[in-house]
This record gives C-alpha cells, sequence and structure tokens, in this order.
C-alpha cells in the first residue's frame, strides 16, 4: 500500500519535502567496520546543511553484503555503496543536500548500482 505524501504516518515528517531516503546498514559487519561512526557523521551532517526535511537517513540490520561492509544504499537513485567511512558519509550528504549528483570521485570505487541503464559493477 503506498502511502499518501498528506498522511502523517511518519510521526510530523512532510513526505512532500523528501528528496533521499539513505538506508545505512547497521548489522554486525558493519558496525565492525565503522557504521556507527558513519551514522553520527551522517546525522551531523544532515543537521549542519540543514536537510532534515529532504533526507531521511534509516538504520537497519544486514543488507546482505557483508564482505562490501560498511554498506548503505541511496533512493531513489538505487546506489549502494559499499566501504563507507565517517568522511565519505558526510561528503555524501553534502552532494545529495546541495543537489549535485554523487558523482564519480564519489562512486569510481565504492558503490555499485542495482539497476538502471548505467548500472555498473566492481564485481
Ligand atoms: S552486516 Fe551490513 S551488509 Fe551484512
Amino acid at each position: 500500500m503506498r502511502l499518501k505524501v498528506s498522511e502523517q504516518s511518519m510521526g510530523s515528517r512532510d513526505l512532500g519535502k523528501l528528496q533521499h531516503h539513505i538506508v545505512l546498514c547497521l548489522g554486525s559487519s558493519c558496525m565492525k567496520n565503522g557504521a556507527g561512526s558513519v551514522a553520527e557523521g551522517m546525522r551531523r551532517e544532515i543537521s549542519s546543511q540543514q536537510a532534515k526535511s529532504n533526507i531521511q537517513l534509516s538504520k537497519t540490520s544486514c543488507m546482505g553484503r557483508c564482505s562490501d561492509a560498511c554498506t548503505l544504499a541511496v533512493y531513489p537513485q538505487g546506489d549502494w555503496f559499499k566501504e563507507m567511512n565517517e568522511k565519505l558519509g558526510k561528503k555524501l550528504i553534502r552532494r545529495l543536500s546541495t543537489g549535485q549528483a554523487i558523482g564519480k570521485r564519489l562512486t569510481k570505487h565504492r558503490s555499485y548500482s542495482m539497476h538502471g541503464p548505467n548500472a555498473q559493477t566492481d564485481r
């Protein structure tokens, strides 16, 4: 069932302003590889960029890519990132909050796309 933007099903969040949903793995492999500091850094960057209304950061359990830890995915782009660290997490937030493309510098060695015409894989 698709939620209507006007529904208040996510607390008081205005879904009409939401542009990006980041899903960050906090499973055991990702936690061993710094997911906690990635999460905290991204939260701080969202706050400092005043991007709370348009970027949602959600934490989840294992995303099934433990060998790539620390892993996250960005929607609606559908880009998955591996080997994230605090610095890259902050950089990702800055790019998303300023409307910049995620870009090759960030994604070159660290991401793969699950779908789309330019889908690429490093495997
Ligand atoms: S623990 Fe993060 S992908 Fe498995």
